[in-house]
């Protein structure tokens, strides 16, 4: 358990927590005050990304470690579940449906925290 992990908790953590409050305010139309979540989660975003390369390249670096797979498929999932919740707010705030990109955040979200908690060997849990 180091800092670029809790860093790295501590983005996502509060990713899924902005990305809920602009959910909210967004299908109540209330498009001004969602801004503001919405801004935060996109510079979260990169918060994000930087932990989650600087802990993939980890994996590079060890060559010969043999979660290196486990831990690209982390990261499209993970990436994939960052461009999901830009596409359903975006889609919110035009006011069309989301339904797709809904189905593949949730896909990738699970693979994203199996593979973070129950595979991977860093941070907690395993
Ligand atoms: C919203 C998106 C994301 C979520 C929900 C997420 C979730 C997680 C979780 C649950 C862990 C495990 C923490 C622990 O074991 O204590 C983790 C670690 C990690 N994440 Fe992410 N992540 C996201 C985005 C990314 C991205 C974009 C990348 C890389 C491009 C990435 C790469 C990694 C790596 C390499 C680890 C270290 C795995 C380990 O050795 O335990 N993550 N992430």
């Amino acid at each position: 358990m180091d800092g670029m992990i809790l860093t790295h908790i501590i983005g996502w953590g509060l990713g899924l927590l902005l990305f809920f409050f602009a959910l909210v305010l967004y299908s109540e139309k209330k498009v001004k005050q969602a801004t503001i979540p919405h801004m935060i989660l996109r510079l979260d975003y990169l918060l994000i990304l930087y932990t989650g390369f600087v802990l993939l390249w980890r994996y590079f670096d060890a060559s010969g470690s043999s979660f290196t797979v486990q831990a690209v498929i982390k990261g499209i999932a993970g990436l994939i579940v960052i461009v999901c919740m830009e596409m359903i707010l975006v889609k919110l705030k035009k006011e069309k449906s989301a339904k797709a990109w809904w189905i593949i955040f949730f896909i990738a979200l699970v693979i994203t925290l199996l593979l973070g908690f129950g595979i991977l060997p860093m941070g907690f849990l395993p």
